[in-house]
C-alpha cells in the first residue's frame, strides 16, 4: 500500500530519495545559500522547491519572505519545530522579512483549543520560546490567523480553486475542519504578498508539504493576480530516542521536548537506542553501529555547533575509542545546557512580549 505523508498521519520516513521523487522536490544544495547553517551542512535539510529564487534574493539582496505558523497547543517545542525554528532565523539572518503566525483557528479546529486558550498559550509560551530559540523579536511580524481578515478573505478566494478531489489527493483525506484550516493556510503563506509581490520561503517537515503544493496550485489558477509561488526547504524528522524513525506522543519516554526537567532528560537519554557493542572489547575491536546510536544523532543534529568537535567524536566512536557510555555522557551535558539556556531566555523573552510588532486588524 502506498503510505501517504501528510499533515494529519505519522509513517514513518524510511526513504528519502523516494520522497523527493514521488512529490517532485530538488535536492538541497548547500552551495546555493552562503554560510549554511548546522542543518544544511549536515544534510539534515534534505530538500526543497524553488530555492534558486531565494539564493538569488540573498545574494543580490532582493526583498523577499521567510514565513511559519505556530499551532498553539501543549506548551513544549518539539525538537522538530525547533530545527524550523532555526531555518527560519537562517533566513531572518540573510535579509528575508519575516513573518510569525499564530494559527489560533487551526488548533481551534483540528485540536479543540478554544481562540482565548489559545491566544494565552502562545503569548506566554510559543511566541517567547521562538525568540528563546534565536527570532529577532524587533525582525519579526506576529499577527493571530483570527485576526486577520484579509487572510480568511482569501481562504474564501481559495476554497473556489481546489475541487474537493483535488483536496483527497493531496491530503489523503477531506473533512470540513481540514479543508477550512488548509485553505486558511494558503492564506497564510501568500500573506506577506497582498502588500508587495516577492518571493517566499516556508521551512517546514516532509509532513506540510501538502500545505505548500496546495498553495501552489493556487497561486497557478490565479496569474492574474501575480503572486510568487512559495519556495520551500525541508529537514528530515528526527529520529526517536528509541532508534524508531518518528517521535509518537504515545511514547514520551522517546523524545525530548523544550523544556524538560535534568532528571527525565538525563533518564532518557541514558535508555536511548545506542550503537555501542555487546562487550567492551568487542567495541574497542569492532568500533560503533554510529548510525543507529540516538546519543550521537542528538549531538549531530541539535547538541554540537562545531564541524569540527563533531567530527572528532565521531572519528573515536566509530573506531571505538569512545564508548557509547562516553558519548551519552558529553549528551547529557550538553543538552542540560541547553535546557539552562532556554530556560534562562525563555524568562527574558517573555518581557517582550508587550512590545512585539502584532499586526493589528479594526
Ligand atoms: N499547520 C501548521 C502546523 O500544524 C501551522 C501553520 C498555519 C503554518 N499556517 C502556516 C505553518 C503557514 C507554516 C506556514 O503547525
Amino acid at each position: 500500500m502506498q503510505k501517504t505523508i501528510d499533515p494529519y498521519s505519522s509513517e514513518l520516513v524510511e526513504d528519502y530519495t523516494k520522497i523527493i521523487k514521488d512529490f517532485g522536490l530538488s535536492r538541497f544544495n548547500s552551495k546555493l545559500f552562503p554560510k549554511p547553517n548546522r542543518l544544511m551542512r549536515r544534510g539534515i535539510v534534505f530538500a526543497g522547491r524553488d530555492l534558486n529564487i531565494i539564493s538569488k534574493c540573498i545574494k543580490e539582496k532582493k526583498p523577499y519572505y521567510v514565513l511559519t505558523g505556530i499551532m498553539p497547543t501543549s506548551e513544549k517545542i518539539h525538537l522538530g519545530t525547533k530545527m524550523v525554528i532555526e531555518n527560519v532565523k537562517y533566513f531572518q539572518d540573510h535579509g528575508a522579512k519575516t513573518f510569525v503566525l499564530v494559527a489560533d483557528l487551526e488548533a481551534a479546529a483540528a485540536r479543540g483549543v478554544s481562540l482565548e486558550e489559545g491566544r494565552k498559550r502562545a503569548l506566554n509560551f510559543h511566541i517567547p520560546a521562538y525568540i528563546a530559540l534565536g527570532l529577532d523579536p524587533k525582525k519579526t511580524t506576529f499577527y493571530f490567523q483570527s485576526e486577520n481578515k484579509l487572510v480568511m478573505n482569501f481562504a474564501y478566494y481559495a476554497s473556489q480553486k481546489i475541487t474537493l478531489n483535488e483536496f483527497k489527493s493531496v491530503y489523503g483525506k477531506a473533512d470540513p475542519g481540514r479543508i477550512m484550516s488548509a485553505t486558511t493556510q494558503v492564506g497564510d503563506i501568500l500573506y506577506p504578498q497582498f502588500k508587495e509581490k516577492m518571493p517566499g520561503i516556508i521551512p517546514v517537515g516532509v509532513d506540510q508539504d501538502p500545505h505548500i503544493r496546495l498553495t501552489r496550485d493556487v497561486v497557478n489558477r490565479s496569474k492574474r493576480m501575480g503572486f510568487f509561488s512559495p519556495s520551500s526547504i525541508y529537514h528530515k524528522f528526527m529520529p526517536a530516542l528509541d532508534g524508531k524513525l518518528k517521535m509518537s506522543k504515545s511514547r514520551p519516554e522517546s523524545y525530548i521536548e523544550l523544556p524538560e526537567d535534568k532528571k527525565s532528560l538525563n533518564k532518557k537519554i541514558k535508555r536511548a537506542l545506542s550503537g555501542g557493542r555487546d562487550t567492551l572489547e568487542q567495541h574497542r575491536k569492532l568500533g560503533a553501529k554510529i548510525e543507529q546510536d540516538m546519543a550521537f544523532e542528538l549531538l549531530k543534529v541539535h547538541l554540537i555547533e562545531d564541524d569540527k568537535e563533531l567530527k572528532k567524536i565521531h572519528d573515536k566512536y566509530k573506531s571505538g575509542k569512545m564508548t557509547s557510555g562516553e558519548i551519552k555522557q558529553i549528551a547529557c551535558e550538553k543538552a542540560e545546557k541547553l535546557m539552562d539556556d532556554f530556560n534562562k531566555k525563555l524568562i527574558k523573552a517573555r518581557k517582550l512580549v508587550p512590545k512585539l510588532k502584532f499586526i493589528r486588524f479594526q
